[in-house]
């Protein structure tokens, strides 16, 4: 993995914000896996402002989220579908018909599921994957103990990821208990993934993800097995790994071409 340490979250999502820029520019037809939650919102900043400022060209991009609550539709402002519209998608130039978004409004779940894995396929797969880490190990909604071959799938929200994002509701006894998530073995077959995660919630599951087992106790620790994932912290997520002095001397020696900013 490379490991990259930001003093804070600011700097961090700008610097996300730079790889997804030259992804989409070196590549027009990008295919690119989003998340939704607290922590790419600055990012999805980022790119407003580079698309506003600098002309950045969403016309041809393609993009998949990674999960969606089961039976929040389009229409309920909770839904991941209302988040990424209202956070990313009405401000820049993208094609609508271009975005997917899991269907948890779907009366046929598991086939949902199936379509989804195959509009990926369609599409070319995913080029690169952008994901945040829940405070529990969690990517997508691939709760501890799931499987880490899995595809897109129906999963049940573990107890702390409901309380982690009973903040977004009007009580927390309207968090939907279903969602739809791609799986880990969907996550692995992106060419590329770029995490992110910041503040000191994050660090026990930081620490387990990059110098723990590869254990389905901690599901983002299955990235261990991708070529190329980017992981991107601030001090405070980054405050428990042993080996962060190597990770900022590898950080340091990069070449110039090696450098996303
Ligand atoms: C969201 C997602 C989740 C979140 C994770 C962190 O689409 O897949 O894995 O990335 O729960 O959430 P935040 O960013 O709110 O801390």
């Amino acid at each position: 993995m490379e490991v990259i340490i930001r003093s804070t979250e600011e700097e961090g999502s700008l610097l996300a914000a730079k790889i997804i820029e030259r992804q989409v520019r070196d590549k027009a037809r990008s295919v690119l896996g989003l998340a939704t939650g607290r922590t790419p919102l600055n990012l999805y900043k980022n790119l407003i402002r580079l698309h506003q400022e600098r002309g950045l060209n969403f016309s041809q991009t393609v993009t998949f989220n990674l999960d969606e609550y089961v039976g929040l539709g389009p229409d309920n402002p909770n839904s991941y579908y209302s988040f990424m519209h209202e956070n990313f998608f009405k401000h820049i130039n993208i094609d609508l018909q271009n975005t997917h978004i899991p269907n948890g409004f779907d009366p046929d779940l598991r086939t949902a599921c199936n379509r989804y894995e195959a509009q990926i396929k369609e599409a070319g797969g995913i080029d690169l994957q952008l994901l945040g880490l829940g405070s529990n190990g969690h990517i997508g909604f691939n709760e501890p103990t799931g499987s880490l071959m899995s595809r897109t799938w129906l999963k049940i929200l573990s107890r702390q990821t409901m309380k982690d994002n009973a903040t977004f509701f009007e009580s927390p006894g309207q968090v939907p208990s279903h969602v739809i998530t791609m799986g880990i073995g969907t996550i692995l077959e992106s060419e590329w993934c770029l995490l992110l995660a910041f503040g000191e919630g994050k660090a026990q599951a930081v620490t387990q993800m990059i110098e723990g087992p590869v254990t389905s106790i901690c599901p983002a620790s299955a990235l261990q097995l991708h070529p190329r994932v980017t992981v991107i912290l601030d001090e405070p997520s980054a405050a428990g790994l042993k080996l962060a002095h190597h990770y900022r001397w590898i950080d340091s020696q990069k070449l110039e071409w090696q450098r996303y900013d």
